[in-house]
């Protein structure tokens, strides 16, 4: 999944994921479970993680392949914030050629830099497994508690407003340019982020439908 951040990747491939029996695999939320168990390589993102920059690609890639391997991605994944460089596109391209496996498809989610900004300041991420909320758009039912594994919401460090206006800098340079990359490739499906979240998801299912 493609996207600025903010735009609705996280949610929309835990919902996907539901759906399909597909493995979510998100870069962000890998390094987040590290920063909350403190492990040495939670030590080494959190300083990237807080000033909006991106981790290193060789840390980031042998997290991903470490994460590939496990039994839950063998009948495949949805990738949500991995790849976001094209030295990660690349390393990804050859690990999937190892694994002999390939990428089917490349949803690009788009909205505009107002809504983004309006979701990321009103989401609420849940501290346990990483479901999301929005205190308007999509809600939880009791204030503060995931519906899911009732554990407590928290904001993120790195959605504090100057760290948010960095992120979409750094993916407008860094990651932006992969758009192009999977064009190349023939497996772009650009999706309108714009939409209620329910009318996205059908788009989305709509696209994996020719896979
Ligand atoms: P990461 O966690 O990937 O953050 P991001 O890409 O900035 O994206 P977000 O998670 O903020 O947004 P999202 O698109 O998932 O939106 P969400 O579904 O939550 O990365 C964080 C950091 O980790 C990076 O800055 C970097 O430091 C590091 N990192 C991660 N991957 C890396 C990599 N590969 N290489 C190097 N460094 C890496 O939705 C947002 C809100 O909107 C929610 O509240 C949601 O409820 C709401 N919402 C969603 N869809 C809709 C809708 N259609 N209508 C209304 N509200 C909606
Ligand atoms: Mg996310």
């Amino acid at each position: 999944m493609l996207g600025p951040p903010g735009v609705g990747k996280g949610t929309q491939a835990e919902i996907l994921a539901q759906r399909t029996g597909l493995a979510h695999v998100s870069s962000g939320d890998l390094f987040r479970e590290n920063l909350r168990d403190k492990t040495e390589l939670g030590e080494i993102a959190k300083g990237y993680m807080d000033k909006g920059e991106l981790v290193p690609d060789d840390v980031t890639i042998s997290m991903i392949r470490e994460r590939l391997t496990r039994p839950d991605c063998v009948s495949g994944a949805i990738l949500d914030g991995f790849p976001r460089t094209t030295a990660q596109a690349e390393a990804l391209d050859l690990l999937l050629r190892d694994f002999d496996s390939r990428i089917d498809l490349v949803p690009y989610i788009t909205a505009d830099e107002t809504t983004l900004v309006e979701r990321i300041s009103g989401r609420w991420t849940c501290r346990a497994e990483g479901h999301i909320y929005h205190e308007k758009f999509n809600p939880p039912k009791r204030a503060g508690v995931c519906d899911t594994d009732g554990s407590v919401l928290f904001q993120r460090e790195d959605d504090r407003a100057e760290t948010v206006a960095r992120r979409i800098e750094v993916y407008t340079e860094q990651t932006a340019p992969l758009v192009e990359y999977y064009r190349l490739q023939g497996r772009v499906v650009e999706i309108d982020g714009e939409r209620p979240l329910e009318e996205v998801t059908d788009a989305l299912l709509a696209s994996l439908k020719n896979v």
